[in-house]
């Protein structure tokens, strides 16, 4: 397992939830971090939160817009590790109420988005380094009705993963899939009844309890740090695809 001591990190997605939760971790473990989102209120009120002692810098950018990414390999400069867990909220249409615009907008910024991440992610990439995208339980359990676009975006990731491997090998490439995870985007979906579906599904887990995003994070630090780790999908989801 190598050391992230003084490595650079980026986090697309890390002003909030999961990704604030892998920033944090990283810090934790010496290592420089770069955290970029939309929103650069959100992205200064996180470094606030992180305080890594000047080891943290935050960069606004769309992940689907090619010029914001551009920029933010740009001033990032040479670095050795690359995380998305940048999304939104999925539709959770019918199928036969889709909302075409909306659908659109979901596939550009989770799926395209990542596609652009990688292309001009791999201009500066460090050798030695990773990339490693999000993926989700969405794929193994849909939410019926309404669950086929997030599932089919989300299961993507894991051919997207064992095809980049190889094209950029020895550039690691890999996922995480995690089971539901207590964070902001949450609180967008289902407001005040959070606590309610956190408590039903908690006591449906073998682990007992909804994931905060510091149970994630260790996932994406394994997959880091372990040079034997590439084109593969990990799952930490407490057992929800048990159950
Ligand atoms: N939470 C769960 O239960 C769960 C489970 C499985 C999978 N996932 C997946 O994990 C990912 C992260 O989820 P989360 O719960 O951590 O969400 P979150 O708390 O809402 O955080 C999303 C982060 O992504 C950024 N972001 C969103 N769209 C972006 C874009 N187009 N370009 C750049 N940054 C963008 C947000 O900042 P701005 O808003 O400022 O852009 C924020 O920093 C999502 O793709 C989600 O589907 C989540």
């Amino acid at each position: 397992m190598t050391n992230l001591r003084n490595k650079k990190i980026i986090v697309v997605g890390g002003s909030s939830g999961i990704g604030f939760g892998v920033a944090a971790a990283a810090l934790e473990n010496g290592a420089q971090v770069v955290i970029a989102g939309r929103s650069d209120e959100k992205l200064q009120a996180a470094q606030k939160r992180l305080a890594g002692a000047g080891r943290v810098t935050g960069i606004a950018a769309h992940m689907a817009n090619e010029a914001d990414v551009a920029r933010l390999f740009g001033a990032v400069g040479a670095f050795d590790h690359l995380v998305a867990t940048a999304g939104t909220p999925p539709p959770n249409y019918p199928i036969g109420e889709t909302d075409m615009d909306f659908v659109r907008g979901f596939v550009d910024s989770k799926l395209i988005g990542a596609v652009m991440l990688a292309k001009h992610a791999v201009r500066s990439l460090n050798k030695g380094g990773s990339m490693i995208f999000t993926s989700g339980i969405n794929k193994d359990r849909p939410p019926v009705p309404g669950g086929s676009v997030v599932s089919a975006v989300a299961g993507s990731f894991t051919y997207f993963a064992r095809a980049l491997a190889l094209e950029l090998a020895p550039t690691r490439v890999n996922i995480v899939s995690p089971g539901w995870v207590d964070t902001e985007m949450w609180d967008e979906i289902v407001g005040e009844a959070k606590s309610g579906y956190f408590e039903q599904m908690g006591a449906r887990l073998p682990a007992g309890k909804i994931a905060k995003p510091a149970d994630i994070a260790p996932a994406y630090l394994y997959l880091m740090q372990n040079e034997f780790m590439t084109g593969e999908t990990i799952h930490i989801d407490g057992g929800q695809r048990l159950v």
